[in-house]
This record gives C-alpha cells, sequence and structure tokens, in this order.
C-alpha cells in the first residue's frame, strides 16, 4: 500500500499494480514502434543520424502515454490517437535537445546530449527537423477535430516557447516571486502535458467536461513533474537521473527550491546563498552545501509538498470520467509519475 500525507490529508491510496507496469510497458513499445518508423528516412545522414540518435536515446514517454490515457478515459480507442502520441513525444524531444543547448548540459538519459555530441549548428536543426516531423505525425489524425487540435498543439508550442523565454530571464534576476515561478513552469512544462491530455481527449471523442478536465489534470500534472524536477536535479542518483547533476544550481536556474530559499531566509543566508551561486564555476563540493542549505531552509520539504499538492489536484480533476477502468490507470499514472527517481 502507498501513501502519502499532505497537511493530513491522504493524497492516494493505491496498490502498486503490477498490471499497471505491464500496460505501462506495452504502451511504451507501441509508441517507440511507431516513432522509430517516422525516421526511416535515410538521409541526409547529418539530420536524421542524430534525430535517430535522440529518439532511441530512451526517455519515460509519459506525454504519449498520457495521450493514451486521456483518449481511453473517454471512451476512445488507442489506435485513433497514436500519431498524435507520437507527436507530442516527437516535439517533447525538441524541446530537450534545444533546452540542452539553452542549459549548456552535457548529458541526457545517460548520453552526451546532441550538440556536445555533434555541434550546435546540427543541434538547432535536428530540433527543427522535430518539430516539423511531429506536425506530419499530428496532421495523420483521423478526426473531425483536427482543426482545433492543430490549433491547441500550436498554441502549445507558443507557450512552451513563452515559458523558456522567462526561464532564461530569471537566470539574471534575483527576486522572482512564487507565483512568477508558477506561472513560468505553467508554460515551459504543464502547457505541452496540458494539451496532450486535452487532445486525447479531443481524439477520443469526449464532451467540453471531459475535455477541460482532463485538461486541468494535465496542467496540475505538469505543475508536479516540474518541480519533482527541480527537486531531482540535486537530490537523485546522478546515473539513474541520467541528466547532469546540479545542472539548475550551475546555471543559477529559479527553481521551486531557490525561490523558495531566497523568499524565505534571513538577510544573512540570503547573501551566503547568493554568493555560493555568483561563483564563476560550481563545484559539485558546493552544490551539496546549496543542497544543505535549501535542506535546512524548508526548500526540500516545501517543494515535496507542493509536488503532492498538485498531484492531489490532479486527482480532483478526474471526477467527471466516467470510465472508470481508464480512469483507474490515470490515477495510478499520477503514482507513478510522483513516485519516480528519473
Ligand atoms: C524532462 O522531461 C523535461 C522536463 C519537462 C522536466 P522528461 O523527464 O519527461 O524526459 P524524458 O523524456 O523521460 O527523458
Ligand atoms: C525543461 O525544463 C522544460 C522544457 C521545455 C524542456 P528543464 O530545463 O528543467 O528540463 P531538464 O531538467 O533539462 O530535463
Ligand atoms: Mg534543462
Ligand atoms: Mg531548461
Ligand atoms: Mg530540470
Amino acid at each position: 500500500m502507498f501513501r502519502i500525507s499532505v497537511k493530513n490529508r491522504e493524497v492516494l491510496d493505491l496498490e502498486v499494480d503490477e498490471d499497471f507496469s505491464l500496460k505501462l510497458q506495452k504502451w511504451k513499445q507501441i509508441i517507440n514502434d511507431r516513432l522509430f518508423k517516422v525516421v526511416d528516412s535515410q538521409g541526409p545522414p547529418i539530420l536524421y543520424e542524430p534525430i535517430k540518435y535522440v529518439l532511441q536515446g530512451g526517455g519515460k514517454r509519459i506525454r504519449p502515454i498520457l495521450l493514451i490515457l486521456a483518449c481511453r478515459s473517454v471512451g476512445g480507442e488507442v489506435d485513433s490517437c497514436l500519431d498524435a502520441a507520437v507527436a507530442v513525444e516527437l516535439l517533447h524531444n525538441f524541446t530537450l535537445v534545444h533546452d540542452d543547448i539553452m542549459d549548456r548540459d552535457d548529458t541526457r538519459r545517460g548520453r552526451l546530449t546532441v550538440h556536445k555530441k555533434w555541434d550546435s549548428d546540427v543541434a538547432l536543426l535536428t530540433g527543427d527537423g522535430l518539430v516539423a516531423l511531429a506536425y506530419q505525425a499530428l496532421l495523420r489524425t483521423k478526426s473531425p477535430s483536427i482543426d482545433e487540435i492543430a490549433t491547441i498543439f500550436t498554441n502549445g508550442i507558443v507557450e512552451l516557447c513563452e515559458g523558456q523565454a522567462l526561464d532564461r530571464e530569471f537566470e539574471t534576476r534575483p527576486d522572482v516571486a512564487l507565483d512568477e515561478y508558477l506561472r513560468m513552469i505553467e508554460k515551459k512544462t504543464a502547457s505541452l502535458l496540458s494539451i496532450t491530455a486535452k487532445i486525447g481527449a479531443i481524439i477520443g471523442d469526449g464532451n467540453e467536461v471531459e475535455v477541460e478536465s482532463l485538461g486541468n489534470f494535465g496542467k496540475n500534472l505538469g505543475r508536479a513533474f516540474q518541480i519533482q524536477d527541480d527537486l531531482l536535479d540535486i537530490t537523485a542518483d546522478e546515473d539513474i537521473l541520467g541528466k547532469t547533476f546540479g545542472s539548475d544550481v550551475m546555471r543559477r536556474k529559479q527553481t521551486y527550491l531557490l525561490v523558495y530559499a531566497l523568499n524565505h531566509a534571513i538577510a544573512k543566508t540570503k547573501d551566503n546563498l547568493n554568493f555560493l551561486l555568483s561563483r564563476q564555476a560550481i563545484r559539485k563540493s558546493e552544490i551539496m552545501e546549496i543542497r544543505n542549505l535549501f535542506d535546512k531552509l524548508g526548500s526540500i520539504k516545501a517543494a515535496k509538498e507542493a509536488v503532492q499538492n498538485y498531484i492531489y489536484a490532479a486527482q480532483q480533476n478526474l471526477v467527471k470520467i466516467k470510465e472508470i477502468r481508464a480512469k483507474e490507470d490515470l490515477r495510478h499514472f499520477l503514482n507513478y509519475i510522483s513516485t519516480r527517481n528519473a
């Protein structure tokens, strides 16, 4: 039995479900098979080699799985939404390749990032190619609502870019408030999860209330997901995480942890934190020092609580969903996301 208590409230109460793990594996396989077909094209190799490298490098595939779950939860068929599922994964991979350039990261999914293995020109082109392939896949979807789906997809990309812009802008801002941080992660991360769930629900022919509920589910899940990603940056095992440990600290990112710390520390501690972050190159021992400071200031506890509160909110967004089994899968999915270590 798995229980999490947030402010004395029981949030999740689920058996660790063997069946659900098997379903996850099955969907992942179906998605990967489709995804790899997209890049059957042979040349030019300078475009397709890095694209294949990115797609074959692993990844949890949570966005296409969410799309499938959302579609099923309104009574839709898996087959009808697979092109859109592949599209959101292609789009996500584009964001990762360009994000790694912006964040100057050397590793992703346990391997060199594209701009490190090749160079930035190739990484930019790889990202561009992935967006175009994402649209190709999306537009293969057979749905009377394809115009609406394409509009939601496009608006999601615009929002994501705005979020990445805010993320970048905040690197040099000393005084980011928690609500500004939340707006930023809603755009850079939660928007994609929200449109993913919405598109799944539309393809499954969900009604307006269902589409809206699932969009909100995706948004709350996305908020939780990014705060947890911030936590994992300095609490995860680097080998399991597959990404550069402490990357956010090195880039002076306004993560949930830093924003909370700067908004709660007394002046002296704040100065100390700003001093530690102001160094040219931050060593691993200093990352650990900053992590200890976050811990002392209550940032880590607050971030974990925020994750669970958004997971709880996501769970509440499911009340209008009638398909009992698919709804159970969405709850298991929340459980899986909130207990991940990579
Ligand atoms: C990483 O996303 C980017 C964020 C939005 C935090 P994932 O953690 O889903 O990355 P993969 O696809 O599993 O590698
Ligand atoms: C990424 O946020 C959000 C995207 C739009 C890709 P992060 O920069 O925190 O993602 P990771 O930690 O590099 O995966
Ligand atoms: Mg990054
Ligand atoms: Mg980033
Ligand atoms: Mg991160």
